[in-house]
């Protein structure tokens, strides 16, 4: 019996996944170190410290340089989410949201971002969640099913009530091992793992979810 839905943010509401992509590898190019969209894949949904530990691989930095790079890969993702705004909601979004909302669902946003909230208010949808759980809400981050607890725990729900929509093989695994519903939006070879795959929140329904998620449970 389903009574909430945990979104993430990056690469689900908004994309941007894009952002955080153009800033690791701005980094990267000043570091010289070799980085590509593809590699970039392997960075969806993952933390900030964990990204800069796959992008730097075994090189040889200190603790103050890795401290460093990630305040300035941050300072230029802040500076890329800037101008954002409901234009930069994904299609389909806004409409389930709505939809969801209208059917009684309680709606949580689990996002591992330090910048969720900034995005959130900027995207101008923080008046329709009832729950934020973000990069400063607990410790371990994706694939660790903390942060997902958390946002059903905010919500008043018990994991198998809530299901998660993720656009990153880390939060599939995450929100599985929480015990969650889960929605995969990508690629099969990226969210294969979920209950139910789409290829994006376009044109989707409550009608849609519930009908797949059904079949999932048989
Ligand atoms: C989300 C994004 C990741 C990002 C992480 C931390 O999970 O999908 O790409 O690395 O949040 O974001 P932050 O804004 O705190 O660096
Ligand atoms: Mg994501």
């Amino acid at each position: 019996n389903i009574q909430g839905f945990i979104f993430d943010l990056d690469g689900v509401l908004t994309d941007t996944a894009e952002y955080h992509y153009l800033g690791w590898q701005k980094l990267a190019d000043e570091e010289n170190i070799p980085f590509t969209r593809e590699a970039n894949e392997a960075l969806r949904g993952v933390s900030r410290r964990e990204s800069l530990m796959l992008i730097i691989g075994d090189r040889p930095y200190s603790e103050a340089q890795i401290q460093e790079m990630m305040e300035r890969k941050n300072r230029y993702y802040v500076e890329l989410i800037e101008n954002i705004t409901a234009k930069d909601l994904l299609p389909g979004a806004i409409a389930l949201l709505d939809e969801l909302r209208q059917t009684g669902m309680k709606i949580g946003i689990g996002s591992a971002s330090k910048n969720a909230h900034t995005v959130i208010k900027r995207l101008g949808i923080a008046d329709k969640v009832d729950a934020i759980a973000d990069g400063y809400s607990v410790q371990k981050p994706k694939p660790a099913p903390d942060l997902f607890l958390y946002a059903a725990q905010q919500l008043d729900l018990k994991p198998q009530q809530c299901v998660v929509v993720e656009d990153a093989a880390a939060g599939i695994e995450a929100a599985l091992a929480g015990g969650m519903w889960t929605v995969g939006l990508g690629p099969v070879e990226r969210v294969g793992a979920a209950h139910v795959v789409f290829p994006s929140l376009a044109g989707v329904t409550w009608a849609d979810l519930r009908a797949k998620l059904n079949e999932a449970a048989k």
